[in-house]
């Protein structure tokens, strides 16, 4: 089979790349990235000259180089990971999210409805549901209410794909996955901020209380679960997927502190985040009864293995943290 991931050279596309490369001896896979700030080749160094990898220089709202790489390379599944994927910046300005979350996503369907897909996979997100209490989970049934700008273009996305389902039958299924953390993450998300400033001494800014919660699963438990979609998932279905693992952010990143023999005092409460979800659980009894996918790793195995990769890696995210970022960090947290 012929695969066209976009926003492969970001986290999760660019270990779902590798993941399928090792498990798939018969399968292509053509990277389409637009290479933004969080979209990085490097995630793919060891792949780059694999013969059956490519990667293409694009941007997804360009209809005219979509169209062209799905029949040059004559495509059978398209895995949609292309995204602008963090909240805070949609917070700071909302534009390039909705274009390239909400445009760039109408454009990939009008591309995939020209041409023979299979398989049209929306990678999306628990944040599309909203914020819960204390109590219950999200099922596919919740009905979506985002509260972010983030949330709000992968919703619309989301209900662009199941439209193009039902008025032209393309061949879509949605997943909507809880929180990753794993290698590659860009440190603008939580864990691995938390980790790189532990490793520099530098404060842990956590927002509000602490005491939001997250869903946490490792990014290779994700790419699992796509890898099931993709090969047995139901056409124009909608399938959760979630970690089981709930924790407070506090505890996260004090057991961050704590692996790294780091003192609590490197903890700062800063100012919340405007309109700040509370929490998130999934239930993803769906994927787990009808296609038979579970959660492997567990969240105190994952982050511990999670961290000794950025100890290791640390020339991979300080060439990060020493370019543009810095601009973006005294933005965010200067002052806060
Ligand atoms: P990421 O920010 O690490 O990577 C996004 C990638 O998309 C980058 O490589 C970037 O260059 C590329 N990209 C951005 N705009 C583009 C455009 N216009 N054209 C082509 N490429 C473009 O994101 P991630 O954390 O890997 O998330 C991937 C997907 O998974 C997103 O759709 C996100 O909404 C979804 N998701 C993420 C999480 C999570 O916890 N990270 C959880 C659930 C769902
Ligand atoms: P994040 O990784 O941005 O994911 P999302 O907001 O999409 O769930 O944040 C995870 C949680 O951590 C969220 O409750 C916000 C919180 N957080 C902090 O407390 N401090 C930070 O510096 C960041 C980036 C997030």
């Amino acid at each position: 089979m012929n695969i066209l991931v976009t926003g492969g050279a970001g986290f999760i596309g660019s270990n779902f790349i590798r993941y399928m490369l090792e498990r798939y001896p018969d399968d292509r896979m053509v990277n389409l990235d637009k290479l933004t700030y969080a979209g990085n080749l490097e995630n793919l160094k060891d792949v780059a000259a694999h013969p059956r990898y490519q990667f293409v220089h694009g941007d997804i709202c360009d209809a005219a180089m979509v169209q062209a790489s799905l029949k040059r390379n004559e495509i059978d599944i398209v895995v949609h990971f292309a995204a602008e994927s963090h909240v805070d910046r949609s917070i700071m300005g909302a534009s390039e999210c909705v274009r390239t979350n909400v445009l760039g996503t109408s454009v990939l369907l009008e591309a995939a409805k020209e041409s023979k897909l299979t398989k049209f996979i929306h990678v999306s997100t628990d944040e599309v549901y909203g914020s819960l209490g204390s109590e219950g989970r999200f099922s596919e049934s919740t009905p979506l209410h985002p509260n972010s700008p983030y949330a709000a273009s992968k919703a619309s996305a989301d209900l662009l794909v199941l439209a193009y389902h039902h008025t032209f039958g393309l061949p879509v299924v949605v997943t909507r996955c809880s929180n990753n953390y794993g290698p590659y993450q860009f440190p603008e998300k939580f864990i691995p901020l938390m980790i790189v400033n532990a490793l520099n001494d530098k404060p842990l800014p956590v927002y509000g209380d602490g005491s939001n919660v997250r869903d946490w699963i490792h990014v290779l438990d994700h790419c699992a679960a796509i890898d099931t979609v993709l090969h047995t998932g139901r056409i124009g279905s909608v399938y959760n997927i979630g970690g089981n693992s709930e924790r407070k952010n506090l505890d996260v990143a004090k057991r961050i502190l704590q692996s790294l023999a780091k003192p609590e005092s490197l903890l700062a409460f800063v100012k919340d985040r405007p309109g700040h979800d509370r929490r998130y659980a999934m239930d993803s009894s769906k994927i787990e009864d009808e296609l038979r996918w579970r959660p492997r790793m567990s969240f105190e195995e994952g982050l511990v293995e999670t961290i000794s990769w950025y100890q290791q890696h640390a020339d991979w995210w300080q060439r990060i943290v020493n370019g543009e970022y810095k601009d973006y960090y005294k933005a965010m947290y200067e002052g806060r």
